[in-house]
């Protein structure tokens, strides 16, 4: 075992040290930036890349000399995101294009307005996502975490899939939450059941999909060009986390030790831009390493579950 896996390993048997910034900082001196610098001039498109943990990662890609088109609602925020990045890197390939990831049409639209700006896209990170306190629906009728977290961002992967290809080698990382480990696939909400809904047992259950649908991609892309995995950030300070009625009681025990947007960000940049996670497909990492996907067998979902997931994504998205 190396110095390095010995430290990895007494990160890892603490959820609170390994997802906090003291797991970062401690793992942080035994990892190599040398092979990230691939990604300069390559097309990054990161979705929710206008706050948090998405604009950590915009600026750490154009740091690294990376074209970087970050996806948001607000013009506003946008464009106040892009002078941000621009100021902090001098990297000046940094755009901002609207997105609204609930609703089909918004995401329709914005497919394709990428498709016509962008001759290739290398890399697309599924990053936007969020914590609802209520039961709400989308304009398509779809409960909110479910259509903003996974059948918005479906459909856009499947709309943007061609130019991946075209664009290989070619990667799509999808940011989920450790919160994954405490929930089993299932699909009430998805199916309209607002009894089903608990926030962040929902939210979670929207965070194992994206496992899940990370999977059956890798199989699915592997004779495409396009590498595909997941990553969780830890417990990163973002707007959104801060915002979260559900996680007032987390954030007053925790904050101290919450990571920086660019901390918590660092794995989803490290998986769109480094040599190693080109050449695998399909896994769950935090901190530059590949994790267990389920901690218990009781969240392990079923083939059927799995065929069900896909096929309700395809008919809700119209692709079916
Ligand atoms: N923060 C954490 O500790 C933590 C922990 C585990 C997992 N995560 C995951 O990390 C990801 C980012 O989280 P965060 O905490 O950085 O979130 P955040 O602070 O709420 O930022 C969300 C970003 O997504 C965009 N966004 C929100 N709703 C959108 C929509 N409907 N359509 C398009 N863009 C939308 C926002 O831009 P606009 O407002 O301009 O649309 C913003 O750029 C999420 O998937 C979250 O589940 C975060």
């Amino acid at each position: 075992m190396s110095d390095a896996d010995v430290i990895d390993a007494e990160v890892a048997a603490d959820d609170t040290i390994s997802f906090s910034r003291i797991g970062y900082e401690r793992r942080r001196p035994t990892w190599d930036d040398a092979d990230m610098q691939d990604v300069a001039g390559r097309t990054v498109v990161v979705s929710g890349g206008t706050a948090g943990v998405g604009l950590g990662a915009s600026t750490s890609l154009a740091a690294l000399g990376a074209h970087v088109v970050m996806l948001g609602r607000s013009a506003d925020r946008g464009e106040a995101a892009v002078k941000e990045v621009v100021a902090a890197t001098g990297n000046q390939r940094v755009e901002w294009v609207r997105l609204d990831l609930s609703s089909l049409e918004s995401v329709r639209a914005t497919a394709a307005e990428l498709l016509e700006r962008l001759p290739r896209i290398h890399v697309l990170i599924n990053n936007a996502g969020g914590m609802w306190d209520e039961w709400e629906t989308s304009v398509d009728g779809i409960e909110m975490s479910w259509a903003t977290n996974i059948v918005g961002p479906y459909l856009l992967t499947e709309l943007l899939l061609d130019r991946l290809a075209e664009s290989a080698p070619a990667r799509i990382v999808e940011m989920t939450s450790g919160g994954a480990y405490s929930q089993r696939l299932t699909l009430g909400e998805l199916r309209g059941e607002a009894d089903a809904f608990d926030p962040k047992a929902t939210y979670s259950r929207t965070k194992r999909a994206q496992i899940v649908l990370t999977e059956l991609r890798a199989a699915e892309l592997a004779d495409r060009g396009i590498v595909v995995h997941v990553t969780h950030p830890g417990w990163t300070d973002s707007p959104g986390l801060r915002e979260s009625g559900a996680m007032q009681g987390f954030i007053r025990r925790f904050e101290s030790d919450f990571r920086t947007p660019e901390q918590g960000a660092d794995t989803a940049v490290w998986l769109s831009s480094a040599r190693e996670p080109g050449a695998t497909s399909g896994l769950f990492w935090h901190d530059r390493r590949p994790r267990e996907t389920h901690r218990v067998d009781a969240t392990r979902e079923t083939e059927q579950d799995r065929r069900e997931l896909v096929e309700l994504l395809r008919r809700l998205t119209g692709l079916a």
